[in-house]
Formats: C-alpha cells, sequence, structure tokens
C-alpha cells in the first residue's frame, strides 16, 4: 500500500514507520511526508530516508480553506492508498476529508474517546486515570471521534510524568501502527458507521 505520512513533531512514529518498510515483505511503501510546518524534524528524517517532502504552514494561507486545499492536492500527487497522521497536530477541513475520508488514520495518545485533543496525555494523568493507551483510528469530520481501527492500554505509574508517560505510550503506539497498517496493507478494511473491519 502507498501512504503518505503528516508529521509536526519529532517524527518517531513516522520512524517506526521508515524502519518497518526497510524489510521487503513489510506491504507498505512510504511514498512521501508532509508537515504544517517546514522545520518538523520529522521531515529531516524523511529526506534522510531519500523521500519525497511538502510542508504547508497554516499561516502562509489567507484562508484555512486555502491551506486545507493545498495539504489535500499535495497529498493526492503521491497518489496514497492511506494517509497516516503520525503526530500532525492540525485538524484537516472538508476538501481533504473529501479526497481521503475513510483512508485518513490518525494515531492519538489515549483511549478514545476519553481524553481526545491537544493534550490527551496531560489530561489522562491529570484526571488520575490508572490505565491510559493509544488508539490508531479512521479520522472523521470530528475532533478525534472517528471510526476505531485498534487500541493497547498503557499502565499509569505514580512515578509518572507527562512526559515518561508519552514516551511510554509512544513506544505501544509504534508497534500498534507498524502492525494495524500491515494488517491493512495485506487485508484492507471496511468501515460501518462506528465499525471498522478488518477481513
Ligand atoms: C504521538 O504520541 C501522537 O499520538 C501524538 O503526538 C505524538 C507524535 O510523536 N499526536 P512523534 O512526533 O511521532 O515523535
Amino acid at each position: 500500500a502507498r501512504v503518505v505520512v503528516l508529521v509536526s513533531g519529532s517524527g518517531s512514529l513516522l520512524q517506526a514507520l521508515l524502519d518497518a518498510t526497510a524489510s521487503a515483505d513489510y506491504p507498505v511503501r512510504i511514498v512521501a511526508v508532509g508537515a504544517d510546518r517546514p522545520d518538523a524534524q520529522g521531515l529531516a528524517r524523511a529526506e534522510h530516508a531519500g523521500l519525497p517532502t511538502f510542508a504547508h504552514r497554516l499561516r502562509d494561507h489567507e484562508h484555512r480553506d486555502d491551506w486545507d486545499r493545498a495539504l489535500a492536492e499535495s497529498c493526492a500527487r503521491f497518489e496514497p492508498d492511506l494517509v497516516v497522521s503520525a503526530g500532525f497536530m492540525k485538524l484537516v477541513g472538508p476538501r481533504f476529508l473529501a479526497r481521503f475520508a475513510g483512508r485518513y488514520l490518525n494515531s492519538h495518545p489515549a483511549l478514545l474517546p476519553s481524553f481526545p485533543g491537544m493534550h490527551g496525555v496531560r489530561d489522562a494523568l491529570d484526571y488520575g486515570v490508572r490505565i491510559t493507551g493509544c488508539t490508531l483510528f479512521v479520522v472523521d469530520e470530528g475532533v478525534d471521534t472517528g471510526p476505531i481501527l485498534a487500541q493497547e492500554a498503557v499502565d499509569v505509574r505514580p512515578s509518572d510524568d507527562e512526559t515518561s508517560l508519552h514516551e511510554r505510550i509512544k513506544a505501544v503506539e509504534r508497534r500498534l501502527l507498524v502492525g494495524t497498517l500491515e494488517q491493512l496493507a495485506l487485508h484492507g478494511w471496511t468501515v460501518q458507521g462506528r465499525k471498522v473491519s478488518i477481513p
């Protein structure tokens, strides 16, 4: 499967995918990496791997709709089967979803529907949950509300702060993303309402 990955930050989830695609029998090829800022470390990881990259800064566009369109067009140019948000911290708009709905996935560092949004790790920690985790889901027009593909639990330890907990979640996210993408590439998936099934 041809995959475009979108990043905003350090790109450790992207790196896990880059490492997985290095083996010929992993059924996913990353065809490009995009970001919402040209200095995202994830882009440097992609360039190091010899992959095409693109960046679209929201503030470079007078209207969000133009940014949304530019992002969608940059992704579409690589004819992806799937677009994966790996720490992409912007909400895409209706233009993007019109082109990629049903095949745009996001990894969130909490067990949705608990703790959606920008601070899922901190919110879980502040709430005092003993178990949190990560969620891979199909993005819809809401904020972290789309149909769930895969989840995995992560213990919260008394000594945890946001960083230590997030690092432990990210280690699980890396495994969940690589494993689930492989299943999707091999078997496809269907989305009926809120239910996703991988045959
Ligand atoms: C991941 O935990 C992802 O769920 C969240 O941001 C983190 C991305 O980390 N949205 P990285 O940029 O891949 O290191």
